[in-house]
């Protein structure tokens, strides 16, 4: 019988997730040390939460089932929604602000492709609570200080989704046109967008990207449009502080999101090295989300990581990973040995990587064995060496053998790990 694995589903080999275990520590250690605190929900939700405020996109992708109650309940597509929701139920009594991460997979049911799957991996963090400037540019350079720490090149792409709704309520357009308008510039389809909004200004400011010049442009162009205006102030200040922390950043004013949910800053990451699926990370400020589940308004920013794409871009641009280290294999020479073999390993298990010969192979193949997984020790268990209270340890670079007394194994290994 032969089954496969379900489309845009991928199995990890031992090599893959050691790189991605590599990914997820870096990533997690600079929320850590942010003060973020992990936390889980659970892989699917009733389909009402997505329904709202996650727009015609995600709905069109959602993974949804009915269960033996006639519940009608989806596997979560993404996370943002469902903190929200726990915020309401279980997290409102903490101290403010909320600062939480989580690294799950996530479901959509697209068209798979290089970089798009329909089980995926986001490792994502939100800070629920706090207003403002700082807050913002806090999850930005959170977001950029993971990046860097990795050592990948990319493009921090950043505006204010307040820019284009100000221009779009001035220009007079409901709620729902302004809605279709922004999912339209999200997917860069301008055609369409031309259909709903005339004006000229709309395209001129879609279309500016760069710096502090453009945000001056965009000042000039904006000026008398109160709302937009005061959008682009909030912008200019988180602009501000990500100079003052070393940020580079290009301000765009085409970026959209995807998601309906966001209010305020948005802002996505690109890299040159992944075709068409490039945004390796997105996110932004959604104030008015929790108030739907919490029946308070609640300010909120956030973004997350494209796990997968994050790993991907990183061996596109070939950035070396640590490889798995085995510090010793422990090798019994005959069966006799081999509780013995097994004690010695257990023991040197409390200072280092051991692996221990589990085939029942003679000495020869455990030493090749050892060689290709690149183990640094063999020690070698042998009835003779054990009944003087010794055994051989091999230097596995160097090839010297030296007899070593039972007890001071560890610190000859050791000698090299200084
Ligand atoms: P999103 O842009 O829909 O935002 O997804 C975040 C990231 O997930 C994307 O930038 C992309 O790298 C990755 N991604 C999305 N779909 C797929 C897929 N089919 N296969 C592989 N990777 C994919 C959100 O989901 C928001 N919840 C982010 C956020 C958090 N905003 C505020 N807080």
């Amino acid at each position: 019988m032969k089954i496969e694995r379900p489309k845009g589903t991928r199995d990890f080999t031992p090599a893959e997730m050691a790189e991605r275990n590599y990914v997820e520590k870096v990533i997690e250690s600079v929320f850590e040390r942010a003060n973020y605190s992990q936390i889980k929900t659970p892989t699917f939700e009733h389909v009402e939460l997505f329904e709202e405020k996650s727009g015609e996109d995600i709905k069109a992708h959602l993974y949804t089932f009915e269960d033996k109650k006639k519940r009608v309940l989806c596997l979560r597509p993404e996370a943002t929604a469902p903190v929200c929701r726990m915020y309401a139920e279980t997290l409102r009594n903490m101290p403010m602000p909320v600062k939480a991460y989580y690294f799950d997979p996530m479901f959509r049911y697209e068209e798979p492709q290089k970089g798009r799957y329909r089980e995926f991996w986001q490792l994502g963090l939100e800070l629920i609570g706090a207003k403002g400037a700082l807050a913002d540019a806090e999850v930005i350079y959170l977001a950029y200080s993971c990046l860097k720490k990795l050592g990948l090149r990319f493009r921090l792409e950043l505006s204010h989704l307040g820019v284009m709704r100000g221009l779009l309520s001035s220009l007079k357009l409901s709620e729902s046109d302004q809605r279709k308008v922004i999912a339209c510039v999200d997917k860069k389809d301008f055609v369409e967008v031309k259909k709903i909004v005339g004006d000229e200004t709309f395209f001129k400011l879609v279309s500016l990207r760069g710096g502090k010049k453009e945000l001056e442009e965009a000042r000039k162009l904006l000026h008398g449009y109160g709302k937009a205006s005061e959008a682009l102030n909030e912008l200019a200040e988180i602009t501000e502080i990500l100079d003052l922390l070393g940020v580079e950043y290009v301000v765009d004013f085409g970026v959209a999101r995807g998601l309906e949910y966001y209010t305020g800053m948005v802002f996505e990451v690109r890299v040159d090295c992944l075709g068409a699926q490039n945004q390796i990370a997105g996110g932004g400020r959604y104030d008015d989300l929790i108030e739907l589940f919490a029946g308070v308004s609640v300010p909120a920013v956030g973004f997350a990581f494209g796990f997968d794409r994050v790993v991907e871009a990183m061996k596109e641009q070939k950035i070396s990973f640590p490889k798995k280290e085995v510090d010793v294999v422990v090798a019994p020479t005959s069966s006799d040995v081999r509780g013995e073999a097994m004690k010695i390993a257990a023991d040197l298990r409390s200072s280092f990587i051991v692996d221990v010969d589990l085939m029942e192979r003679r000495l020869g193949r455990i030493l090749e064995y050892a060689s290709v997984i690149n183990a640094k020790y063999v020690v070698i268990v042998g009835r003779k060496d054990l009944g003087r209270g010794e055994v051989t340890v091999r230097n596995m670079l160097s090839g010297e053998q030296r007899n070593i007394p039972l007890s001071k194994i560890k610190e000859e290994i050791s000698k090299d790990f200084d």
